[in-house]
C-alpha cells in the first residue's frame, strides 16, 4: 500500500480542516494524552495555532477533535519543520496520520521538510520512513528523560 492509498481509504466521515485558535483546548487536551512527557504548554500551542508562518490541520470525526499537525514555515531557509503531529490512539492505523502529514507537506510548500523523533518512537519512524523521510543527523540527549532525537527530512521537489 502506497502512500497515495492511505488517503485514499481514509474513513469517509474523517475529514482534515484548518485548525484554528478554537482548538487550542481539545488540541492541548490530545496532546497531553499522545506526548505524556513532552505536552506543550498551552500559550505555546495557543501560539502555533495563530502565528502566520505555521501551517494548523485537524483531523475531526464529527464534532470530535482526533488528531493534529502543525507545520513551520522557513522560507528564506527554503524548509519547514514539522512541529507536532499526533493521531487520537482509538483512531490510529486508519491512514489520517498518513493523511495530515500529506496535506500538511502540501500547504507548506518548501522543497524541504524537517521533523525530529524520539530513537524509540518506532511507529511514527516506520510512517516517516515510508511517506519518503530518511535521516539526517542526531540530537543527543534532545527530549525530557535524556532520549535522543533523529532528525529526518524529505525533499519534496
Ligand atoms: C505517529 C502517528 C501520528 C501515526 O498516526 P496513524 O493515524 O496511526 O498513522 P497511519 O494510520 O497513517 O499509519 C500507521 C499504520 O497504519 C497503517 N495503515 C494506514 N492506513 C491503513 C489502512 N487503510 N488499512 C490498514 N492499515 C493502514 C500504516 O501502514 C501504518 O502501519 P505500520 O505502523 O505497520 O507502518 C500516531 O502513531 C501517534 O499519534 N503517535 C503518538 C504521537 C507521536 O509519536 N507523534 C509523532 C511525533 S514525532
Amino acid at each position: 500500500m502506497t502512500a497515495d492509498s492511505f488517503s485514499l481509504t481514509l474513513p469517509k466521515q474523517i475529514a482534515i480542516l484548518p485548525a484554528t485558535w478554537r482548538d487550542v483546548m481539545a488540541f492541548h487536551k490530545l496532546e497531553k494524552l499522545c506526548f505524556p512527557q513532552d505536552a506543550w504548554p498551552i500559550w505555546d500551542v495557543f501560539a502555533a495555532l495563530t502565528l502566520p508562518s505555521t501551517v494548523r490541520l485537524k483531523a475531526a470525526h464529527g464534532e470530535q477533535f482526533i488528531g493534529f499537525v502543525i507545520g513551520d514555515r522557513r522560507p528564506r531557509q527554503k524548509i519547514s519543520w514539522i512541529a507536532t503531529f499526533a493521531v487520537h490512539p482509538d483512531y490510529r492505523g486508519q491512514g489520517i496520520g498518513t493523511a495530515l502529514l500529506e496535506r500538511c507537506e502540501q500547504m507548506l510548500n518548501t522543497p524541504r521538510v524537517r521533523l525530529s523523533v524520539r530513537m524509540s518512537n518506532e511507529p511514527a519512524i516506520r510512517l516517516y520512513k515510508r511517506y519518503g523521510y530518511r535521516v539526517v543527523g542526531t540530537w543527543p540527549r534532545y527530549y525530557k528523560g535524556g532520549e535522543d532525537a533523529l532528525v529526518m527530512e524529505k525533499e519534496i521537489a
